[in-house]
């Protein structure tokens, strides 16, 4: 048995199964837009490693940051604040974030900022009851979880009491018949909002929403969506946090979603995009609501708050984002993949919708255009020969979500690499078409 097989062997053995894709080769290198397998194949990642890579693989910023922790701290006792998490918090206040949000709490994921958006909202207004969307996905953590429905909810036990469901805005699909998608979103927002009203226990604390539902299908819900929601919230007293993990720091075209859709939350968590492939997440308030919670006793205190190296990652890629003009070419490059994917459409009938902002775009497959029926065996089909053809892209599995590829490459993609991807996907396309049964 060569290494590169006995590796494979040990990766089966020993490690757990922990859900998603799983690919039979192991990898190795990721620089850019390319990851290498244990062949040494070269593959185009289209999805950023898992959305985190913005500003491309193993950025020399990155790089430099891991060392610059090498020569000063990489980790410390909690309580201590080490100087680049007061250099990232006002990094963010300064230039990032819609005011009135400049408080920020420094933690490592995606769930955990959910996690402390969540908590804020319970100290501050003393409820327990939060609104999330259909098809939403915020962590695997207990309190995210429970407020996330595109993730596998079944057999963990009674998940945190008072999250109540609201339907989730499809453009594609309304769920009102006959009304335009706007009308149809507000209708379902109304719909669930009336739901809620005549169920609620008088506890009302949040409305949390990604504003584009990307693992639920890459939703993009109107601006008049998000006013709805801001004005439902401060109707009922509630709290309204954006996840901003995927739509934060350029991807879309903006520094934030907030700024794109003109709606400020009281409560923004962001994540994978602020670390550039390091672990580095913030919960971010304004001084008011901190000083509220703080009053309280608000506690999040865990191993990894407010460590330096993620820090240091966190201000390489906000330093990096603004020195490439990465939200620029987020809005370039994007509207450049997404007129490719259109002409796709024109000459392959499976591609149903292309949508998105910026560079986070869904291609929707379906059998037939008219029905719109998900097409899932096409999807797995044409993915895994994009695979073999040299291009890595995420397709949702879940059944009721539709057959929606998320198309994220890194904000620095290049046209060459983008033109390379297209043809891949034409190509795979084409043979998977041909080969329906
Ligand atoms: C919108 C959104 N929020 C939160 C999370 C959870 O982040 P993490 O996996 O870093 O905990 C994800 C992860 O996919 C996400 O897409």
């Amino acid at each position: 048995m060569s290494d590169t097989e006995a590796l494979r062997a040990a990766a089966d053995e020993f490690l757990v199964r922990y859900g998603g894709d799983r690919f039979d080769r192991l990898f190795a290198t990721a620089s850019g837009t390319i990851v290498t397998d244990d062949t040494g194949r070269e593959i185009l990642d289209f999805t950023s490693g898992q959305m985190c890579a913005t500003i491309g693989h193993n950025h020399p910023a990155i790089i430099e940051a891991m060392a610059e922790a090498g020569r000063t701290a990489i980790h410390m006792f909690s309580g201590m604040i080490p100087q680049p998490v007061a250099r990232l918090g006002q990094k963010l206040a300064r230039e990032w974030m819609p005011a009135p949000l400049s408080k920020s709490l420094i933690v490592n994921t995606g769930a955990e900022s959910n996690e402390a958006a969540l908590r804020i909202a319970k100290l501050v207004t003393g409820g327990y009851e939060v609104l999330a969307l259909g098809g939403s996905w915020h962590g695997v953590t207990g309190g995210a979880a429970a407020v996330s429905f595109a993730s596998d909810r079944r057999g963990y036990g009674p998940p945190v009491p008072g999250v109540h469901a609201i339907p989730e805005p499809n453009a594609y699909r309304p769920a009102f018949a006959g009304a335009t998608p706007e009308a149809s979103a507000l209708a379902g927002l109304a719909y669930g909002l009336a739901q809620y009203d005549m169920a609620s226990r008088g506890a009302p604390a949040a409305i949390i929403v990604e504003p584009v539902i990307s693992a639920g299908g890459v939703l993009v819900p109107p601006k008049a969506y998000f006013e709805a929601l801001r004005q439902a919230a401060d109707e009922r007293g509630m709290l309204l946090i954006f996840d901003e993990a995927q739509t934060a720091f350029g991807r879309i075209g903006a520094r934030t979603a907030a700024e794109h859709f003109g709606v400020t939350p009281d409560i923004m968590s962001v994540s994978k995009t602020l670390g550039g492939g390091l672990p580095v997440a913030a919960t971010v308030t304004s001084s008011a609501i901190e000083a509220k919670v703080h009053a309280r006793g608000f506690t999040f205190y865990t191993s990894h708050v407010a460590d330096p190296l993620p820090a240091l990652a966190g201000l390489a890629v906000l330093e990096t984002i603004r020195s490439e003009r990465l939200i620029e070419r987020a809005s370039e490059q994007g509207a450049y993949l997404r007129a490719q994917l259109e002409a796709l459409q024109q000459r392959h009938e499976a591609i149903g919708d292309v949508r998105g902002l910026g560079l986070l775009l869904g291609v929707e497959l379906v059998q037939d255009r008219h029905t719109k029926a998900p097409d899932h065996a096409l999807g797995a089909r044409t993915t895994a020969r994009c695979l073999e053809l040299g291009l890595s892209m995420n397709i949702r599995r879940r059944p009721e979500r539709g057959a929606v590829w998320r198309i994220a490459p890194p904000l620095t993609v290049s046209r060459a690499e983008i033109d390379r991807a297209i043809a891949i996907l034409d190509q795979a396309l084409t043979e998977c078409a041909a080969t329906k049964d």
